[in-house]
């Protein structure tokens, strides 16, 4: 069900027109459906339903203090990778036995803040990594819960920026040596081994990765189990990938996803987490932008937006593609126009789509940017001096901005002078 669609000629967020919020924020903003966030949550719940499990949403995905309450309410836990996102997470009142740590560099400070504010489990990635958490435990008087993440040397057979699962990637510990590692653990009176984490990459587009992870996962259970450790949870990760280009793409549902995980660990008598972020987050946004200029080049026409690279990195970072639609409803049999889509920033990759069609647009006409909802606003920057654009959330008929644009002068106040200038 899609909370983005045309009503009456106009697109709409939920029963808001997006025309209306761009006149009260001005552009480029973000905006997002409360119904789409609740919905895709309870999709991956409902999936998992039958197994004792948490859903602990990837909020680097998406981590406005807005979004994350939603996500709460509706029963989300939080995969979190950062003292900062750790924070965030308890600020939005979201319970230390619901918050799990990932991440390849936690710090000894990460640490000592998620062992006093309570951590549902740390997520470690190596030997060095659990030797400090150990010595911080101890020296809290504290038992730190832990799984191993495990590198299961599988191709994610996604975009090389984003996998994480085979050998040459940075992340979890070589699965070959795993039982060899828990031993490790195993003898650490700081840490507590509970289970094991895997996580091979992002917009995975086919279960067959997953389902080769997730064996070898489950075969190493048994091993570790023989060996005497207890594993009493297994955490799935994240990476179930989204339709971006709707024609040509159509990724697995989160209902197959459940139904693989339950074949493959259902019978272990484990407890099972997932950490999607992109499927709750990615089709609950929309960045919305206004046409400065069609510049006609010698051999294409530019469409030159407000919205930017800084905006919306995905495209000129990971080659991605996003659905580009005018905020007024084409009219039926509208030949379409042909536009290199470009932002306002000096550099020529800040280009968002080249040789698009799409319906004619003009100066001052909105467009909108489907998908944009995950690794959109966490991923923007200031580049150019180019404020940070402001976030909307949409429920139903009302909508609220969760974060305002800042204005010049409060960007150059974050600035401080040395005392000899
Ligand atoms: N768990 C771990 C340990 C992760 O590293 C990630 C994503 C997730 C869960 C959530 O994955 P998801 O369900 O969202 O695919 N900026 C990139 C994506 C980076 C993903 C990083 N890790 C993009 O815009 O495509």
């Amino acid at each position: 069900m899609d909370h983005f669609l045309y009503r009456d000629g106009q697109l709409f967020a939920e029963d808001v027109p997006v025309s209306e919020i761009a006149a009260a924020v001005g552009t480029p903003f973000y905006v997002y459906s409360t119904a789409t966030l609740t919905r895709h949550f309870k999709l991956f719940d409902d999936a998992l339903d039958g197994l004792d499990h948490l859903v602990c949403f990837a909020m680097k995905s998406l981590s406005n203090q807005a979004i994350l309450k939603v996500l709460a309410n509706a029963g989300a836990g939080m995969d979190v990778v950062s003292g900062g996102e750790y924070a965030r997470a308890k600020a939005a009142g979201v319970p230390g036995e619901k918050i799990v740590f990932s991440g390849v560099g936690k710090t000894v400070d990460e640490m000592r803040m998620a062992l006093e504010g309570g951590i549902r489990q740390f997520n470690v990635e190596s030997e060095p990594e659990m030797i400090v958490l150990d010595q911080v435990a101890q020296s809290l008087g504290v038992v730190a819960p832990i799984t191993v993440r495990v590198n299961p040397d599988v191709d994610a057979k996604t975009h090389a920026k984003i996998a994480t699962g085979k050998s040459e990637n940075k992340f979890g510990i070589p699965i070959s040596r795993a039982r060899e590692v828990y031993a490790m653990a195993a003898k650490m009176p700081g840490l507590k081994v509970i289970g094991i984490d895997v996580h091979i990459g992002s917009q995975l587009t086919d279960l067959a990765p997953f389902e080769a992870a997730y064996l070898k996962v489950a075969e190493l259970t048994k091993q570790l189990r023989a060996d005497g450790h207890e594993i009493t949870r297994l955490d799935l990760g994240g990476g179930l990938g989204i339709p971006y280009a709707r024609s040509n793409e159509a990724p697995p549902l989160p209902s197959d996803y459940g139904a693989l995980i339950k074949k493959c660990v259902g019978d272990l008598g484990v407890e099972v987490e997932i950490e999607p972020g992109r499927l709750i987050s990615g089709n609950a946004g929309l960045m919305v932008s206004k046409v400065i200029y069609v510049k006609e080049g010698e051999d294409r026409k530019f469409l030159i937006i407000d919205g930017a690279m800084n905006d919306l990195i995905r495209p000129a970072m990971y080659e991605a593609y996003h659905d580009i639609v005018p905020v007024v409803e084409p009219a039926p049999a509208t030949e379409p126009a042909t536009y290199d889509i470009v932002g306002p920033v000096c550099e020529s990759g800040d280009t968002f789509a080249k040789s698009r069609a799409m319906a004619p647009v003009h100066a001052d006409d909105l467009i909108a940017f489907r998908s944009a909802g995950a690794y959109g606003a966490v991923m923007a920057s200031e580049y150019n001096s180019r404020p940070l654009i402001p976030e909307v959330l949409v429920d139903k008929d009302q909508f609220a901005v969760i974060r305002p644009r800042p204005t010049y002068e409060e960007m150059i106040a974050r600035d401080t002078l040395p005392p000899w200038l």
